[in-house]
């Protein structure tokens, strides 16, 4: 059987510390819920002495949320103390979370005191905060710069005095975790009441190592870990809630732990706390982040395809991520993940039309940086429909026009049999130009009658969709293409009109054949 870690969750308190955000009452309650329903053990829900808003909000909290632990922050002083209590009397399960500078850089340039003094503080302190409750944490803040001994003497006095839960931080992320795990082990050794005491870590991210510590601390006897929603905190952060709770139960061959979350509250909890911090989820955020189950690359989607696990170690059900694996087309997509995404649209098409719908994505996905579903429906509504052996394909077109200048198109069109047919226009405009060639090449000189073009996407790499509509013996032909240059568009459009005309008069004159052969 695993053992149990302890999730205590900070982001109300150390995560709102982060410069640039404040949350109000009503949002801190709202994520003090939710953190209630993923289920975490204790909310440290604020630090009631710093504001008397923060008070109010760590009451609000500690009197709704029944189910996890509230607790509260406190410097080693009575003032603080007293607050604190006052936030949390009245949770069904309260606690108090003490802390004093224990590294010497602190204590001298920052306390302005002797070691001795603060020995003396903390223990004092924690015994006075143990008159409210027997849940009382004790960190010594700094304590991976912290001299050992000393180190080990201040948690031995504070356990005596009453703390119930050693919190080590590691507060301006410093320790690496080849060196953290050993710190850990120190501790269990040489503090002789640590048995008495549950441990936990703390973790900062200024050198990116934060989950890596955390981890580290547990497998050397940590059996809580203090961590954040997105990982928010002071400077770079504190340790994230969802990597470690992933890693833990990812990687539990290898950590024999487990958590209470429930693991599918993780996106939505994460989501929730972006937009009331207003701290963006960067896109490649571990676990959570935009991209974390997207898939760019042709050979991991046709992998995916196969089978998920080839390319994913979590399930983003298991997360709660609404749309779980996602293969988004690029130019590095191969044709499986295009026929999957043809499908999973609605869409039908024969082997022909996906051939020639699939070479078309290539081409936009060249110029195009994101490929999006309605580019894509743009190019399927191309392509259906669209005649196998047309009479006449675009095989080239270049086009000059400016203000000073005459409109000019050379265009380069390859009949039904295969032969190349070139020729030259000028035009009052770039699209006139193009039609003029294209009447001279095919010997069809049609009224036009629609001209429209419509953005498909937005931005400037858009896709312009144009529709053409031409007409010949009252009879109308509709001709729609969509490219990010709309005068190829524009041609390409007037290629399918055109082509539609010509195959109808086609098949009128072997009509007309087969009756008066009759
Ligand atoms: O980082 C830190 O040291 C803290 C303490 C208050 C635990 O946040
Ligand atoms: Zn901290």
């Amino acid at each position: 059987m695993s053992e149990k870690i302890v999730v205590f969750d900070t982001t109300l308190r150390d995560g709102e510390q982060s410069a640039g955000i404040a949350f109000t009452l009503e949002e801190k309650l709202e994520i003090a819920r939710q953190l209630e329903k993923l289920g975490v053990d204790i909310i440290e829900a604020g630090f009631p002495r710093s504001s008397p808003g923060d008070l109010a909000a760590v009451k609000a909290i500690a009197r709704e949320v029944r189910s996890a632990r509230i607790c509260a922050l406190a410097r080693a002083v009575k003032e603080d103390i007293d607050a604190a209590w006052a936030g949390v009397c009245e949770a069904a399960a309260p606690a108090l979370h003490v802390f004093i500078n224990t590294s010497e850089v602190q204590i001298v340039h920052q306390l302005q005191k002797h070691p001795e003094e603060v020995l003396e503080q903390a223990a004092a302190m924690v015994e006075y905060a143990a008159r409210f409750t027997s849940n009382v944490e004790f960190s010594p803040m700094d304590a991976t710069r912290s001299d050992p001994q000393y180190l080990y003497t201040v948690i031995e006095r504070c356990i005596a005095a009453g703390a119930t839960t050693i919190n080590v931080p590691d507060s301006l992320g410093y320790a690496v975790p080849e060196e953290f795990g050993p710190f850990f082990k120190g501790i269990f050794e040489n503090v002789s009441n640590i048995h008495k005491a549950r441990v936990s870590v703390h973790a900062h991210n200024d050198l990116g190592l934060c989950t890596a510590n955390t981890l580290t601390a547990i497998q050397n006897g940590a059996r809580q870990v203090e961590v954040t929603v997105n990982g928010i905190g002071e400077r770079s952060g504190n340790t994230a809630l969802e990597e470690v709770v992933m890693a833990i139960r990812t990687r539990k061959d290898f950590l024999n732990f487990h958590t209470d979350i429930n693991t599918r509250e993780i996106y939505p909890t994460c989501k929730l706390v972006e937009s009331r911090s207003g701290m963006p989820l960067q896109w490649h955020k571990a676990i959570v982040g935009r991209n974390s189950f997207r898939h760019g690359s042709g050979i991991h989607q046709d992998g995916i395809l196969k089978r998920r696990e080839t390319w994913e170690i979590l399930d983003p059900e298991e997360i709660g991520i609404p749309k779980g694996t996602q293969l988004v087309m690029g130019k590095l997509s191969g044709k499986h993940a295009f026929r999957k995404k043809v499908d999973d649209m609605g869409y039908r098409l024969s082997e022909a039309e996906l051939l020639r719908a699939f070479n078309t994505f290539k081409e936009l996905a060249d110029k195009k940086e994101a490929v999006d579903d309605r580019d894509l429906e743009a190019i399927i509504l191309d392509q259906q429909g669209e005649m196998d052996n047309p009479p006449w394909s675009l095989d080239h077109i270049q086009v000059s026009a400016g203000n000073n200048t005459t409109a000019t198109a050379t265009i380069r069109l390859r009949d039904d049999k295969g032969n190349i047919v070139e020729d030259a226009a000028t035009g009052t405009g770039p699209m006139d130009a193009v039609y003029r060639t294209m009447n001279r090449i095919t010997g069809v000189v049609p009224m036009l009658t629609e001209f429209s073009i419509k953005s498909i996407t937005e931005g400037i790499d858009a896709q312009g969709e144009v529709t053409i509509r031409i007409q010949e013996n009252n009879q109308t032909f509709t001709g729609r293409a969509s490219n990010t240059d709309i005068v190829v568009a524009g041609a390409s459009a007037y290629t399918n009109a055109l082509n539609r005309l010509v195959a109808t008069r086609l098949r009128c004159t072997k009509n007309v054949a087969a009756s008066e052969d009759h």
